[in-house]
């Protein structure tokens, strides 16, 4: 077995043995066909390549103490797949194969499970295109779904450090009735020049507003907003927001800390009222956001006057990574044990 710096990894692709696909094809879609190549061979004309009919999910396993591999809520994922897939008419996954490919290649590539101690975790990356041949614009009649993993480090190796945020007006992400509520690549592409910008600038992300307006709170870069103001978690309502499995959960959780929740349209006037704010999603659980700039009018609103994340934000996050990691006992049945 391959010795890894487990707590040196960073947040990169690193090649692993094995990914699993299926194609659809005439109606249906294949057995799993296991693969040790990192490559796929597709036609020329496909159109995953030319009309963006193409869609990812992003979950992790996580490694527990007692040595267990465990995988957060990934029926959402699945069906957040589903839903995507129906949104830019492609063939669906069914639920059963997601399972199917998300236990296969956990298992032949367990290896690459970091251990507990480490803080790194495995990223799984489900991935659905479509692979059949057109020229003119419309759906294909082929489609290629594969997961392949890869182990990620610790998205904070030295603790929880706030990112300061850009508030971007010169690019949206998604238009109000476009694709931002679904997990496409191209919501991707169109947000890359708003982060190059908030980079340039030296903030560490930026925090798009909604496309019509710009007058609401839509995402914080590739993840949910939320913000904490008297005991209460509120967190935006749009139409072009993805819905984030990990926001979804922190509401959970904030409830039952006997928090209020509200999910609702947060106008970038209300920021100066929050307590503390932070991103969500997979990759980090939770950025606590540090400052949030808006150079057009001169304003600051600043989260960690006293240098780290809120109390609020570390009490949500670390009950979150205890389920994840099961450490805690998942009383909302959130966990499946892999093996
Ligand atoms: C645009 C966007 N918003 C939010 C999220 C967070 O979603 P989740 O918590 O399901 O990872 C992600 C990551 O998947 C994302 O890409």
């Amino acid at each position: 077995m391959e010795k890894f710096d487990w707590s040196n990894l960073g947040f990169g692709y690193i090649k692993t043995d094995y990914n699993v696909r299926s194609v659809f094809r005439d109606g249906k879609w294949s057995n799993l066909e296991i693969s040790a190549s990192e490559y796929i061979n597709i036609h020329i004309a496909a159109t995953g390549l030319h009309y963006g009919q193409e869609a990812f999910e992003g979950l992790k396993a996580y490694r527990g103490q007692d040595g267990k591999i465990r995988v957060f809520r990934w029926e959402e994922n699945a069906k957040r797949l589903h839903k995507t897939a129906d949104g830019i008419l492609m063939a669906p996954v069914p639920e059963e194969l997601f399972r199917e490919a998300l236990f296969k290649v956990i298992d032949l590539n367990e290896k690459f499970v970091p251990p507990y101690s480490s803080g790194a975790t495995l990223y799984i990356r489900p991935l659905l295109f479509g692979s059949g041949a057109e020229v003119g614009v419309k759906p294909s009649s082929e489609y290629t779904f594969l997961m392949f993993v890869t182990p990620v480090g610790p998205y904070f190796k030295d603790g929880m450090k706030p990112v300061n945020m850009m508030i971007c007006r010169d690019y949206d992400r998604a238009a109000p009735l476009g694709t931002g509520n679904i997990k496409v690549g191209g919501n991707y592409a169109a947000s890359l020049r708003a982060i190059r910008q908030a980079k340039e600038n030296g903030f560490g992300n930026v925090l798009f507003l909604d496309a019509r307006e710009k007058k609401y709170i839509d995402e914080c870069g590739p993840a949910n907003f939320f913000g904490i103001r008297n005991n209460t978690y509120i967190t935006p309502k749009s139409e072009s927001i993805l819905p984030s499995i990990t926001n979804m959960s922190l509401i959970e959780i904030a409830k039952g800390m006997g928090m209020k929740t509200e999910r609702r349209p947060v106008p970038i006037a209300e920021l100066g009222e929050f307590e503390e704010a932070g991103a969500c999603g997979t990759a980090a659980v939770i950025s606590p956001v540090g400052k949030i700039v808006d150079l057009e009018n001169n304003m600051i609103y600043d989260y960690c006057k006293g240098g780290g994340p809120g109390p609020v934000t570390m009490k949500l996050y670390k009950k979150l990574i205890a389920i994840q990691y099961g450490d805690q006992e998942d009383t909302f049945n959130w966990v499946t044990i892999i093996k």
